[in-house]
């Protein structure tokens, strides 16, 4: 019986390392916390201003929302399409909000070195204005539109420094309406449509 006892012990110890190498994310109320901070602060992201154009009726106003790692990460490279890669710990926040300027929903992404290497590093959550969980962890939803621009480390410029076309929007959100105000941002800056 001790015997037993002791080698599960020792399996326990030799388990450890290979646990704590993949990155344990923060809770869904820890990071939604970590948000509201954000949110009370009106710590905007760089380039971002409160209330800009959404994409679709669910969000036709935004507001983005960063920590000082992820803006310190923009500021220090010149612009959000120059950074390569942000410091773990770097938190940008998505508010969207109806026509209204209602709240609808919060996005965040979180970057956390070790966690999903293949996808960047990113911790990717949903929430209802109330702080709900819709979705989180590694959102293959979001990765995969994320991914368009890899180059500067999963971060969009927002609108209108750079557009998604409607059939990319359409393909994800079939049910959605596409925001006029969007639709003639596309046309005035066709330049800036993410290929
Ligand atoms: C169809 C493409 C698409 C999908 C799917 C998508 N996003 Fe985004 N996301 C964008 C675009 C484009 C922007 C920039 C526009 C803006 O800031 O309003 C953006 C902005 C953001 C931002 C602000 C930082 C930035 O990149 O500008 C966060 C945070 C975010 N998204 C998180 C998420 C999360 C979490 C999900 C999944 C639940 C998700 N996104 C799904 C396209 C997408």
């Amino acid at each position: 019986m001790r015997k037993l006892l002791l080698s599960g012990v020792a399996g326990l110890i030799l388990a450890a390392p290979a646990l704590s190498s993949a990155a344990e994310p923060p809770s869904p109320a820890a990071l939604w916390h970590d948000i509201q901070v954000l949110q009370k602060s009106h710590a905007l992201m760089l380039e971002s201003k409160p209330y800009q154009p959404g994409s679709r009726t669910v969000d036709v106003y935004t507001t983005d929302l960063a920590n000082s790692a992820e803006n310190d990460a923009v500021r220090k490279a010149g612009s959000i399409e120059k950074v390569k890669r942000y410091p773990s710990g770097a938190l940008v926040v998505k508010e969207n909000y109806n026509a209204n300027r209602k709240l609808t929903g919060v996005t965040a992404m979180l970057k956390l070195d070790g966690y999903d290497k293949a996808d960047r590093n990113w911790v990717m959550a949903a929430y209802k204005p109330n702080g709900q969980v819709v979705s989180y962890g590694k959102v293959q939803a979001c990765i995969s539109c994320h991914t368009m621009v890899t180059q500067q480390d999963f971060v969009f410029a927002p609108p209108p420094k750079q557009l998604l076309p409607v059939s990319v929007w359409k393909a994800f959100f079939p049910k959605q309406q596409i925001a006029p105000q969007y639709a003639q941002l596309l046309k005035q800056h066709p330049e800036a449509i993410v290929k």
